[in-house]
């Protein structure tokens, strides 16, 4: 039986994950793919043993050279996360003959290109199914399952963090600020929260989806990126009496030969099945040409189901290694249709909720609605909500498609009114 060694770097949580499994589950890997999958390292800054596996202590080094320079590992997971010494390690690995295994976004959203092209010269692959919704299947389903399929929209719920925070915010009523607390003391969220919470882990994975369904590798800077801090409860509860949800999504979108990409917590009806998908749950809906609509729900973090992502990816690494035929990559670049220009966010429509707090007096209403229709925003319905403060009260408006621009034009405008106090815009999508 063929053995596949194979070179762990990163021995944190998901490394941990990763070594059990292999470990616990070896023989129906074995059974499953026909090959004898062996981890001959592990390096890592600290090789002290972790008390959930235990490892043979020879196995374990502080010294990447004895994964890179052994001609006998066949395969490197990377679990080391961020973008150096990542991307060095990856690189040499591809350099030294060897297929690789990431989770990494980040990187892949910041040099996928240069990686890919590096492994295409290599004849080697990286392979990153764990890099996009933990468990799911996604990345696979991508390249594989939907192989024939041509891509016109992705909406996802990518980003656990935001969504357990947005979930418990709108079921036990508590603010941002107390939900984020909470996410935090259950290690649902990182002390720094800033990548998750405005919206950047998102944007990344969004930039790693767009490349495989679109061919299109594109910047951070390309993306509009928006977070959920600024989300409030009353946006939530006027949201609930309009049957609406708030979810942070990353959305891709391709018309004719452009295409948009964007990151910001946007309302859906609560009849749509993302709005289902609470807590740290993660979702990616997909609209294709020939399957249509389909939906793929998981747990998109957490030790096992991002485990069972690596292990994914090094048994279909293991069966290369194995293959006798020859080395043909999967081909990302421009496979998904041309793509002329990506659409800034200024040039998209979409609808809009907009929460004025504005002084209660008779005119305000039609003042605000005068400036929303010069900048030719319609609005569909409006509606006053109870007084909060003395003589200040929630004005809510739902409008028709607008373009972003007039939108932005208009409350810039409005916030300089010294009726209006306070103004929140989220936008709206209808799939
Ligand atoms: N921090 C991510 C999230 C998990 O909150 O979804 C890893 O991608």
């Amino acid at each position: 039986m063929k053995k596949i060694n194979i070179g762990l770097v990163g021995f944190g949580t998901i490394g941990t994950g990763v070594v059990r499994a292999l470990k616990e589950r070896n023989s129906l890997l074995t059974k499953r793919s026909g090959m004898q999958l062996v981890l001959k390292r592990i390096c890592d800054k600290d090789i002290t043993q972790r008390k959930t596996v235990n490892v043979d202590r020879s196995i374990l080094t502080k010294n990447i050279d004895d994964i890179l320079n052994d001609k006998e590992i066949d395969i490197v997971i990377e679990l080391v996360g961020g973008i150096h010494p990542a991307k060095e390690i990856i690189s040499e690995a591809l350099k030294k003959g060897k297929h690789v295994v990431t989770a990494n976004k980040a990187l892949l959203a910041e040099c996928g290109l240069e990686l890919f092209r590096l492994s295409n010269s290599q004849k080697r692959d990286i392979y990153f199914e764990a890099s996009v919704g933990g468990g799911i299947p996604i990345i696979r389903s991508l390249k594989e399952g939907l192989v024939s399929n041509k891509f016109a929209a992705i909406y996802g719920i990518v980003n656990g963090t935001s969504n357990f925070i947005l979930t418990q915010m709108s079921q036990q009523g508590i603010s941002f600020k107390d939900a984020l607390r909470d996410a935090q003391k259950r290690g649902f969220a990182e002390k720094k929260p800033t990548l998750d919470i405005e919206g950047f882990d998102s944007a990344h994975k969004l930039i790693v989806l767009a490349q495989i369904a679109f061919g299109k590798f594109v910047k951070l800077s390309d993306i509009f990126v928006e977070g959920i801090s600024r989300i409030s409860l009353d946006d939530i509860k006027y949201a609930t009496e309009l049957g609406l949800v708030i979810k942070l999504l990353a959305i891709a979108k391709k018309q004719k030969d452009e295409l948009e990409l964007r990151v910001h917590p946007t309302m859906i009806s609560k009849q749509h099945l993302l709005a289902s998908v609470d807590g740290a749950f993660n979702a990616i809906h997909l609209s294709t040409d020939m399957v249509g609509d389909l939906l793929l729900y998981g747990p998109g973090a957490g030790q096992n189901p991002t485990a069972s992502a690596v292990i994914s990816d090094v048994v279909s690494l293991a069966e290369k290694v194995n293959s006798s035929s020859m080395f043909v990559p999967f081909n990302f670049e421009q496979t998904g249709g041309r793509i002329r220009r990506l659409r800034k966010i200024d040039q998209i429509s979409t609808r809009f909720y907009i929460r004025f707090m504005a002084i209660d007096k008779p005119g305000v209403l039609a003042k605000i609605s005068g400036v929303l229709g010069k900048y030719n925003i319609s609005i569909a319905s409006v509606s006053q909500k109870e007084r909060r403060r003395a003589k200040i009260v929630p004005v809510v408006i739902v409008t028709h498609e607008a373009k972003e621009r007039a939108m932005r034009l208009a409350l810039e405008r409005l916030n300089k009114l010294a009726i209006v106090r306070e103004s929140v815009a989220i936008r709206m999508e209808e799939t």
